[in-house]
């Protein structure tokens, strides 16, 4: 029965009828059900965007405010407008603009959440993870795995800015966090600079290597490894209509995403190129390296310089047209999604 369908004392025995079955722990699926499981997703996170030209004055605002180690992390965390104060830009993922001034060391940890870092601005601060120092350029990407030791430091004389990922929201719906902290501000360097790359990112791998974990070995990924291979694939390729050149970074021993829960990937938008309208159910977070823009996220569209960052929610159509040469990172949880049998994309 439709439960405006119900008479006034019908209505009165089912909310009797409800209120015993609340004191004991339970609730009629009936009035759910439609809501649980939807005919398509449906969700609260909405397209938003992010400029540098508002973002970076912010952030450097901070930075007189307080310093890296009394902040452990000086971000400015991008929340979604459709998840107000949940720390979240979607569903599943966080997204944080960090800040490290010349001379500061963001102290080491580590957690059970994975993250990965993109670069936006500065030149040579390091990230040291697992006892290797990496070095960060604009648009190289970073990752510290789940639970694996990391600091940051920044021995340049310039600010670094980089966006951060993490799958916060995903590990809290599985109640499964952990974080510890260290005596020693910074980890020992153990490892040769370029070490992880000298092993997993010259399209070897060692011999006799242990088997592989879900995470990537390979700690650093450089801008202009990815950037060349986007240029070449642009000259002597077919463009996919739907992105334009779009690779992911994979991990060397299995060909996998680079981590397992969240999927970071470069896209290239030729000059003058409008892709056709695209959505999948991974909700996916945008930064531009390069080029300029314009992206329509449902009925909302964005004018894209370098260092924006904009977030498509999880099936919402999108499409690009790129003013100049327009080159995107991204990431999404589409990792979990695949494994799990979930993931579907549209194109239109
Ligand atoms: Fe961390």
């Amino acid at each position: 029965m439709e439960p405006q369908a119900r008479s006034r004392t019908d209505t009165e025995e089912f909310a009797r009828y409800y209120a015993r079955l609340g004191a004991k722990n339970m609730a009629p699926l009936w009035e759910v059900l439609k809501n649980l499981v939807t005919r398509e997703p449906v969700t609260p996170v909405l397209p938003a965007q992010w400029k540098f030209a508002d973002v970076r004055p912010l952030l450097m605002e901070s930075a007189a405010m307080i310093s890296a180690e009394q902040a452990e992390r000086r971000v400015l965390v991008l929340e979604n407008p459709g998840l107000p104060r949940a720390s979240s830009i979607t569903h599943s993922l966080y997204a944080g603009i960090q800040l490290v001034m010349p001379g500061e060391v963001a102290p080491q940890h580590r957690h059970s959440q994975a993250a990965l870092r993109y670069v936006l601005e500065g030149n040579g601060a390091t990230t040291t993870v697992d006892g290797e120092r990496l070095e960060m350029y604009p648009g190289d990407l970073v990752l510290t795995p789940s639970w694996h030791w990391h600091d940051h430091q920044n021995e340049t004389k310039e600010p670094i800015i980089w966006m951060d990922g993490l799958d916060i929201a995903l590990v809290s719906l599985l109640d499964a966090s952990f974080i510890e902290h260290s005596n020693r501000k910074e980890q020992e360097v153990t490892q040769a600079k370029g070490a992880s790359r000298a092993k997993y990112g010259a399209n070897l791998l060692p011999i006799d290597d242990s088997p592989a974990t879900l995470n990537s070995p390979l700690m650093r990924y450089p801008y202009e490894e990815a950037r060349s291979s986007l240029e070449h694939l642009k000259a002597h390729s077919d463009w996919d209509a739907c992105h334009g050149i779009r690779m992911r970074y994979a991990h060397p021993q299995t060909g996998d995403w680079a981590m397992p829960t969240m999927g970071p990937a470069i896209q290239l938008v030729p000059k003058g190129f409008a892709t056709a309208p695209y959505r999948s159910t991974d909700g996916a977070v945008f930064a531009v390296a390069e080029g300029h823009g314009v992206v329509t996220v449902a009925d909302t569209t964005f004018k894209l310089a370098p260092k924006d960052v904009f977030v498509a929610p999880p099936w919402v159509w999108r499409k690009l047209h790129a003013e100049d040469n327009l080159v995107l990172f991204t990431f999404s949880d589409r990792p979990v999604q695949e494994k799990l049998g979930l993931w579907r994309e549209d194109r239109g």
